[in-house]
This record gives structure tokens, sequence and C-alpha cells, in this order.
């Protein structure tokens, strides 16, 4: 059995969100999403079992994590010790090759990763949908990294969570999409993470029953539009989801506010270039950056009228990417 595995994994932002959960010790979302993985943000992750450990080990970036970190990083390898049938403790190395100090969630791809490397480490066979569920149990969102391009999460009915998995979807738009990353800086303290965020959201919200009674409509509107290759009504309802579920975490008492000023004048822009005639549609996740989504051939326009808005520090264009793979 290999002892020592590293693969990598792409990011990926929801068009139709995720947030809230039906089981909160399972993480078992509350209903699907729908997600485009992206070539630009990848974690690179090499885990190596090794019987001199006393307890487990995360490097994040070339410095050891924080204890939360690696308090999550160790109970999410129980799952994995549990099934290989070992106790063996576990050096794990992850780097984030993402823009420049961007403050992007990258626990998608950070769990994809830790999944496919320490389930190959640990010498366990999983197929996609196996490797999908287990990184569901690290972070949501990181279940729909194992795949590449568009992606499904269903939420399936099981209280064990067994129909709960993502799948890739096949859509000729794959070929012709690209998000356009506007990292927000100005040094604003982090907002709430996502996990507690959307358990306060469905706790407190006046309007989180009404999200989540929305979801499977947009999620047909979004498969539909893949399916007919539509990028205006994917865009269209990928927008009108995102700021569903913030108007949702919006209304949670206390609220829960990611934008900031610079957030609400990208937002101002891409809704101009719209009416300029571009392909641009927008979307939000746990802070105030924003993504556009457009067409390979807008692309470098959009990125362009974004950079020229005051505080977007830092503009990525990305295409998608593929699914989580094992390097070595
Ligand atoms: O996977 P988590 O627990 O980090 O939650 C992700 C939440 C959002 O990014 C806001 C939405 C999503 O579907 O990715």
């Amino acid at each position: 059995m290999p002892s020592s595995a590293t693969a990598r994994a792409c990011a990926n932002i929801a068009l139709v969100k995720y947030w809230g959960k039906r089981d909160a010790a399972r993480n078992l979302p509350a209903a699907g999403s729908l997600s485009l993985t992206l070539g630009a943000l990848v974690t690179e992750t090499t885990v190596a079992f090794d019987a001199v450990l006393a307890s487990d080990e995360l490097i994040l970036d070339g410095v050891p994590a924080r204890p939360a970190d690696l308090q999550r990083t160790s109970a999410f390898l129980d799952l994995i010790r549990a099934q290989a049938k070992v106790t063996t403790r576990a050096r794990v190395t992850s780097r984030n090759e993402f823009p420049t100090a961007s403050g992007l969630a990258s626990s998608a791809s950070g769990f994809a990763a830790l999944a496919v490397a320490a389930t190959t480490a640990a010498g366990l066979a999983c197929s996609p949908r196996e490797l999908s569920m287990l990184a569901r149990r690290g972070s949501g969102s990181a279940a729909r990294s194992i795949y590449g391009g568009f992606v499904r999460m269903h939420a399936g009915h099981a209280a064990d969570g067994s129909d709960c998995f993502a799948e890739p979807i096949v859509s000729r738009l794959v070929d012709r999409v690209r998000m356009v990353i506007a990292i927000v800086g100005g040094g604003a303290p982090k907002a709430h993470g996502s996990r507690d965020a959307m358990e306060h959201t469905a706790a407190t919200s006046p309007f989180y029953r009404a999200w989540i009674d929305q979801v499977p409509a947009d999620l047909a509107v979004a498969e539909g539009a893949l399916a007919a290759g539509d990028l205006a009504q994917l865009g269209t309802i990928a927008e009108a989801n995102a700021l569903a579920m913030h108007a949702s975490a919006l209304a949670a008492r206390p609220a829960i506010v990611y934008w900031q000023p610079t957030t609400l004048a990208l937002l101002a822009e891409v809704r101009a270039l719209r009416d300029r005639g571009h392909a641009a549609w927008a979307t939000m996740d746990a802070g105030p950056h924003v993504k556009v989504l457009t067409s390979i051939d807008e692309a470098e326009a959009i990125a362009t009228a974004l950079r020229a808005v005051p505080g977007a520090s830092e503009v990525t264009i990305s295409g998608p990417g593929g699914p989580a793979t094992v390097t070595t």
C-alpha cells in the first residue's frame, strides 16, 4: 500500500448556491446546487501516512496551520482511517495556487484534493461518487470540486447521505464560458465563515424558507440553460440566485453582510456592462469578492472594465478546470 500521495483539485464557484444544511453532523445540504470548476484556482495536497507520527500535522502554504484547521483536517482523516482500518497519523502539506492573497475560500479545492490524496495514500480505491461524498464531509462545496466543468450537487433525501453527491453536467457551454474574479480588498476583517453563517441564516432569517423553496426552480432553469447552451439564461439565473442567497443572509438577525462598497460598485459595473450589450452576470459567495460569468470572447473586455473600478485590488480570468486528480 502506498503511504504517500499527491493530488490536485480546482476550486469551484456555484451558479446556484448551497446555503443551508438538512443535517449538520453529516454535512448534508438542504437543497441542491450547481457550479463551475475553475482552472485558475488550484490546491495541491500531499498526504503521507507515517507510523512515527504521534499526531497529524498540517502545513498550509508553507506554515503550520492554525489549531482549528488542523483539527478539521484530522477529523476528516479519521473518516478515511476508519474506512481503511488504519490508525496511522499523517503529515499533510497543502499549497493554494490562487491569485495572490485573494482571500478566496479554498475549502472546496482543499477538501477535494485532501480526499483524493488521503484515500490514495491509505490504499482505498474510491469511485468519483464516493470521493464526492467523502469530500462533502469536509466542506459541502468540496463535493463539487471532484469533477471538472459544470457540476450538479444533489441534496438527496436519505438520512445517511448515500444519495447526496455531485456529478458532472455535459454542456457545450463549457468551451465558451469564462469567470472573471474581482478581488475586493480594503483590509476589512474576515467576515463570517460559510459554515456558521448558513447555520445562523437558517436559524434566524425570516427569508431562509423562501430561499430554500426557490432553489429547485433555479436549478431547473440553470440545467435547462446548460442543455440549450444558453449563456444569457445561465447568467441571469446565476445572478438572481446569488442575490437571493445574500438576501436570506442579510435578513438574518443579527445580519450577515458580506458586501463592501466596492462589491456594490462592481455589481453596478456589471449591470452597466450588460446595458451596453455585454455578456456579464455577477455572483458572490461568503465574502466581498465579485465573480462575473462571461464568454471567452468578452472576458478581456470585462476584466478591463472591472479593473477600473476603484477598490478592485486584483482581477483574474479563469476558464473551466478539470477533475481532481492524483499526480504522484
Ligand atoms: O462548502 P462551504 O461550507 O464552504 O459552503 C459554500 C457556500 C457558498 O460558497 C457561499 C456557496 C456555494 O455553493 O459554494
